[in-house]
């Protein structure tokens, strides 16, 4: 079964509506919503005096109604009673400023008062509803990553450090040689409040570590609570926005299962798309592959330009079946029912202000029952012969100020990545970048600018045994402390790439620079040397821009400057084994296979030809040789025969079988 539903806050509602809830959740085929999220005031309205009897009813009327709860913990959003009791667990900024409530996530997660009055509503909710039929999954907190700057989030940082550093080590860690910033107690380390010029890149580096891990002992000690009277699956909801304060690959390792909120920043489909599969792909990996929970899609809306915007009719079926497609098991929206009131009333709905007689209901009737016809893809996986590393320290490392380039955006560079394999109709897995990447043909490494000699080991091990790599610039420059690699750049992979870079040139926005082979590159270029490499593209100066390896029994492939060429894509792909999942589809129609069914989603204005035999299960066709897919539309074929599964091994390239190219 996929489930399907999405927040619900009968809080917010009277008797007739959760009356009107219950049928509209029978006609829409709901089988699962996400109760309690951001309810503290309302289960607990005084300290220590709680008041269940509206969510014994909710989840008693639920359960009659067959739909399944994924119960959440309220902890985002402390009632007003709690900031007047404890104005030391407001949250402070970098620069000093103190909050209050008024929204939501106002709590510093290391204040005490804060992390025992969490823990003390989540243990009563355990404790009442742990062995609840209803529950079939927990759900805690909400998206966190909040940070503070206040004097607890200081003593928290500085157990964090201690635990890892002595006042010797943390000084050479931290180059604190330079301007004068030598600690000779640890009374003297801060968080990197606001401070006169440009902070101290360790100390920005370590803090953002610090509040993943503090953050991430929040989370697990309500789950353990949780643990302790309950059976059900835990989870928290990932938000995969364009920040990231949590290292997801760490976090992911204490969940039950990945679940992700993803919020489109465009209605146009083929964007959508593109950026569904990027979401997805990233979910998959966190959850190591297996199936995870879309916990919340907007139902209609995005926000562009400052407006709202909706997906064209037909788009919620459509762009949920492509998260599905890459593994999702369960899709769940943001939210049930538009709010009446409050900071996102006008957020949409699948019912919307209008009611139950709307286009967008009766887009999610037609999901329900679509998402029940298509019940056998439930647990089947996905798999991928190709990892882009993704790395938060990278990612945290790159925000520092005072760079080469101000103009480096880690996520961009990733997308960038992804997508160009999306193009090639190649599905990609993501991968940390100490993980086990023995399984993939070719590992794509995107501006992975920090690099512990431990990663750089797992790079060499792995393209030493066979493997492809390709790197792209302003990887492998500092080690795990933000400290250059010195002797050239980068210092981390100048081995397995055989180059050393003496310069960086990168180029101002919208600069770009040409390359012999008649391509052009923007954002950055190098003054490179090969030292073992062969060059595929020079710099028209002549300096060396795009090179190839060979080390041990692998290949490496270095690209100095931003640049996916199709064509040395291609090249790339052929030299590694990989293929696409349907040889030679046009632009436009997006292929993923699950198990033992092909997705295919067509944004062309004509119908497309696949070859393939097996049976639609959105339209019950059945053919042996070809399915035509219609203009804007999507098949879900199960495979009579699926195709031979691919040798283990990473390197063969295979003669006459060439991947798509550009589509
Ligand atoms: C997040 C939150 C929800 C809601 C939506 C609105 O994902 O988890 O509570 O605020 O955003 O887009």
């Amino acid at each position: 079964m996929i489930g399907f539903g999405g927040d619900y806050t009968p809080e917010q509602w009277d008797p007739e509506t959760w009356a009107e809830d219950d049928a509209l959740m029978r006609r829409a085929h709901v089988t699962n919503v996400t109760v309690g999220v951001f309810s503290w005031a309302t289960l607990e309205p005084e300290p220590g005096r709680y008041d269940f009897g509206w969510l014994d009813a909710t989840l008693d009327r639920l359960h009659r109604n067959g739909v399944g709860v994924t119960l959440a913990t309220p902890t985002a959003s402390p009632p007003p009673w709690f900031t007047l009791a404890h104005p030391d667990a407001m949250p402070v900024t970098a620069d000093g400023v103190r909050l209050t409530h008024g929204s939501r996530d106002t709590y510093c997660a290391a204040a005490p008062a804060y992390r025992a009055a969490a823990l003390r509503v989540t243990s009563e909710l355990a404790a009442r509803y742990g062995s609840h039929p209803v529950v079939t999954r927990w759900h805690i907190h909400n998206e966190f990553g909040s940070l503070c700057w206040c004097s607890h989030s200081a003593e928290a940082f500085r157990r964090w450090l201690r635990c890892r550093y002595d006042l010797a080590s943390l000084n050479e860690a931290w180059c604190t040689a330079f301007w004068s910033q030598r600690y000779s107690s640890w009374e003297q380390i801060l968080p990197p409040r606001a401070t006169q010029y440009l902070h101290n890149p360790g100390q920005l580096l370590d803090f953002k570590r610090f509040w993943s891990d503090e953050l991430l002992a929040a989370y697990t000690e309500q789950r353990d609570s949780i643990r302790g009277y309950s059976g059900a699956p835990i989870t928290t909801n990932f938000m995969l926005p364009s920040w990231q304060n949590l290292d997801l690959w760490r976090w992911s390792r204490e969940v039950d299962v990945v679940s992700v909120d993803h919020y489109l920043s465009s209605v146009d489909g083929l964007e959508g798309h593109a950026d569904i599969a990027f979401a997805a792909d990233r979910a998959r990996s966190f959850n190591g592959g297996r199936p995870w929970v879309l916990m919340e899609q907007a139902a209609s809306t995005a926000r562009v330009d400052g407006v709202l915007a909706h997906r064209a009719p037909g788009r919620i079926v459509l762009d949920s079946l492509a998260y599905v497609a890459r593994g999702a098991d369960d899709v769940l929206f943001f939210q049930w029912r538009a709010s009446r009131g409050g900071a996102e009333m006008y957020h949409s709905a699948l019912v919307p202000h209008a009611g139950a007689d709307s286009r967008i209901y009766a887009e999610a009737v037609e999901l329900g029952e679509t998402l029940e016809r298509i019940g056998s893809v439930a647990g089947a996986m996905v798999s991928a012969d190709v990892a882009i590393l993704y790395d938060a320290d990278s990612w945290w490392a790159l925000e520092t100020r005072s760079l080469p380039s101000d103009h480096l955006v880690y996520l961009d560079q990733v997308r960038a990545a992804h997508r160009a394999l999306w193009q090639a109709g190649v599905t990609t897995d993501f991968a940390p970048v100490d993980g086990d990447l023995s399984r993939y043909r070719l590992v794509v490494a995107p501006l992975v600018y920090v690099m512990s000699e431990g990663a750089a080991e797992t790079l060499r091990s792995y393209v030493r045994g066979g493997g492809h790599l390709l790197v792209t610039f302003f990887s492998g420059i500092v080690d795990s402390s933000h400290r250059v690699y010195l002797g050239g750049y980068p210092g981390a992979l100048r081995d397995i790439l055989g180059v050393r870079v003496e310069e960086f040139h990168p180029l101002p926005p919208g600069g770009t620079v040409s390359l012999d082979d008649g391509s052009a590159g923007t954002s950055w270029s190098e003054r490179l040397r090969v030292e073992g490499a062969s060059v595929i593209a020079s710099y028209a100066g002549g300096w060396p821009a795009i090179t190839r390896h060979s080390y041990g029994a692998g290949t490496a492939w270095y690209v100095s400057t931003q640049l996916w060429s199709a064509s040395f894509l291609a090249d790339v792909l052929r030299s590694a084994g990989v293929e696409p999942v349907v040889a030679a589809l046009p632009a436009g129609v997006d292929a993923v296979r699950r198990g033992a069914h092909l997705f295919v989603f067509n944004h062309l204005d004509e119908p497309v030809k696949i070859p393939a035999a097996g049976t639609d299960l959105l339209t019950g066709r059945v053919a042996s040789g070809a399915f035509a897919v219609p203009p804007g539309g999507a098949a879900i074929i199960r495979e009579a025969k699926r195709p031979p599964a691919l040798p283990p091994t990473a390197a063969c390239s295979r003669s006459g079988q060439s991947p798509t190219g550009d589509r």
